[in-house]
């Protein structure tokens, strides 16, 4: 971090006074002290501010792929750049969480002069003690140990919320995609959901027998077996972006095809496909 501080020193204090949306504004503002200027590398509660970079956090926000239905809260929202541009870049309504009482100040006046006040909420407190669990992107810019202190809440989210860090990694939860932008790595997840376990499947053509499906799971990566046919077969190139589980097997002819499901607690649905669907599945969570 302290390389990344100097090395994004002067470029983020470029950044900061040629945006319009940080420019000083005569307007006057009840927003705490109006001549307040943060110092990047400045002692934050757990971690130093250290403003992403604006092209990192476009980045940052469209492998999210942010929308204007999404409810976007950065962690450690520092002057509340990101927070501001998932409402003003994005349409999306967005939350920032900053410790810091005049940074949060410093946030609240700049999506005031970002015209975007009506979208974007600045809480005051810490992101170990927010609920932030109604987002539907997460993003972060803070260190690996804290990345893993809030992986577990992370973990507990909605399945299918994305998650999108600058610089740092989620240890041994290996990202669904990276971004690289030249000023830093950005790394992004789904939040998978619940696979595991043995499931009981309706509907697979071809079979008189009880088709069974027993998966094992760590975060999105999922293997198994597909006991179709009265014999087992591996399930191959199995993918879980949330709730959307897929994978190939070969049915009866040796043909490969793709099941495709979306879990919904103990049950999914779906199709099982060719190049388009071919018929509907059900399953159950066996007991
Ligand atoms: C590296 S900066 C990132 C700022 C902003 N997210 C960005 O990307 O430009 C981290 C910010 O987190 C804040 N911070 C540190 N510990 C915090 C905590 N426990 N809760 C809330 N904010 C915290 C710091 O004050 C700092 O503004």
């Amino acid at each position: 971090m302290k390389f990344r501080v100097l090395l994004s020193f002067s470029v983020v204090a470029a950044a900061l006074t040629m945006n319009p949306v940080f420019a000083q504004s005569a307007e006057s503002t009840k927003l705490g002290d109006e001549k307040y200027e943060p110092r990047v590398g400045q002692s934050g509660k757990d971690v130093i501010w250290v403003p992403t970079n604006d092209a990192v956090a476009d980045a940052m926000l469209k492998v999210a792929k942010v929308k204007p239905t999404d409810i976007v809260y950065d962690l450690g929202a520092g002057d509340g750049k990101i927070a501001i541009a998932a409402a003003k870049n994005f349409g999306a309504t967005s939350f920032g969480i900053e410790y810091n009482k005049e940074m949060a100040e410093l946030a609240r006046r700049n999506t005031e002069r970002a015209g975007v006040s009506d979208k974007v909420k600045i809480i005051n407190g810490d992101i170990f003690v927010e609920d932030f669990s109604k987002a539907t992107v997460v993003t972060m810019y803070l260190l690996p140990d804290l990345n893993l202190k809030i992986r577990p809440t992370i973990l507990k989210m909605a399945p299918g919320t994305r998650i999108v860090t600058n610089s740092f990694n989620m240890g041994d939860w290996e990202p669904d995609d990276t971004i690289g932008t030249g000023y830093a790595q950005g790394y992004f997840w789904v939040v998978p959901g619940n696979a595991a376990g043995k499931w009981i499947l309706k509907g697979m053509e071809g079979s008189q027998q009880q088709v069974t499906l027993e998966l094992t799971q760590r975060y999105q990566k999922v293997g198994g077996v597909l006991n179709l046919y009265g014999k087992s077969q591996s399930i191959l190139s199995a993918t879980l972006s949330g709730n959307r589980l897929k994978f190939t097997f070969l049915d009866h002819s040796n043909q490969s095809r793709i099941i495709d499901v979306t879990l919904n607690g103990n049950e999914f649905s779906g199709q099982v496909l060719e190049n388009s669907a071919l018929y509907s599945i059900t399953g159950t969570r066996a007991q």
